[in-house]
């Protein structure tokens, strides 16, 4: 490459970093509500810590509620935020129904709205984008890892869901269930909401277990997420079993304790969700605040499968602090 050459490419490279820092400089000073749903998984924990720092790297006055995984809470914090003329809103909606007339409310006033991590049955017109995993995936790449898992054999798969109602829930289960299906050979068995959390996850396996035979015809737990896993891990051990060998162990998170069970051999596949779904979400609103440019309604981010061959002890060094 000649002299010439070089000099362009440094001069684009210059001038689109330029304007990267312009957008990223028209949030700051900028008030934000997040109405957070609660602390209910390590995940979410994560999400949060993740939230506050990209808010203040960006200079972004972030107004923060925890509506301690109730809906009303949730729309209580959204009509606060509009009464207090925030410059926009962030909400990661606990379930999927009952959201069009609050965010009608933040349109109305002329607020933009960014849904982070789960969906709503909402006209699209009443948020400016939406960033999530495509959670169907999700549930498809764990029962697919499941399928290629146990070959031939039969399996009976017991199964935590997510919490009632949230788009989770709803997409990872019909993700698992297309994956199995044209394979008589698994089924799943029992399925019941652990909500997402550790402690209701140990406790519904161990209902699973004294349903199954002791756990002895159980061939596989597919979690909705790492926390109920790792509840659900505790509850296998509990019984005299091991997880990861007896029971299989397949969930999506990918957050540092599941990495630690899998160095510990007691789960065997993980899809990651990235906490960082207000990255996205704010350079969507800098871009739009800048000229308007309306950003992708649906922001996807990756979905990857891990398993032990994936250095978990790598991964749990890389996440531990991230705010898990
Ligand atoms: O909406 C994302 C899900 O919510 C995460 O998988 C789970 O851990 C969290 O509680």
């Amino acid at each position: 490459m000649n002299i010439i050459s070089k000099l362009a490419i440094a001069a684009s490279l210059a001038t689109a970093l330029t304007s990267v820092a312009i957008a990223q400089d028209n949030l700051s000073g900028l008030v934000v509500g997040f109405s957070q749903i609660g602390s209910e998984s390590g995940w979410r924990a994560a999400e949060t810590s993740v939230t506050k720092q990209q808010a203040e790297e960006r200079g972004i006055d972030l107004k923060f509620a925890d509506a301690q995984q109730k809906q009303e809470n949730q729309i209580k914090a959204i009509r606060g935020f509009i009464a207090q003329g925030v410059d926009a809103i962030l909400v990661a909606p606990v379930v999927a129904t009952g959201w069009e007339d609050v965010l009608a409310e933040a349109k109305e006033a002329e607020i933009p709205v960014m849904l982070l991590d789960r969906g709503v049955d909402a006209p699209e017109d009443l948020y400016l984008t939406s960033v999530a995993s495509d959670q169907v995936l999700e549930g498809r790449t764990a029962g697919e890892w499941l399928v290629n898992e146990v070959g031939d054999a039969d399996c009976k798969i017991v199964e935590l869901q997510g919490t009632v109602g949230s788009t989770p829930a709803i997409n990872r289960k019909q993700g698992f269930e297309e994956a199995i299906a044209g394979h008589a050979n698994l089924t799943i068995a029992r399925s019941q909401t652990g909500d997402f959390t550790r402690a209701k996850g140990k406790e519904v396996m161990e209902g699973f277990i004294k349903a199954e035979n002791g756990g002895a015809d159980i061939c596989a737990v597919y979690a909705h997420n790492d926390d109920m896993a790792v509840g659900a891990i505790q509850a296998i051990k509990d019984a005299g079993l091991k997880p990861g060998t007896d029971i299989k162990v397949v969930s999506i998170d990918g957050v540092p304790d599941i990495f630690a069970a899998m160095v510990a051999g007691e789960a065997n596949a993980t899809v990651e969700l990235t906490p960082n779904m207000a990255g996205p979400a704010f350079d969507a609103l800098s871009a739009y605040l800048a000229d308007g440019t309306e950003p992708e309604k649906f922001i996807i981010t990756e979905s990857k499968l891990y398993t032990p061959a994936d250095n978990p002890q790598g991964e749990y060094d890389t996440r531990k602090g991230l705010g898990y």
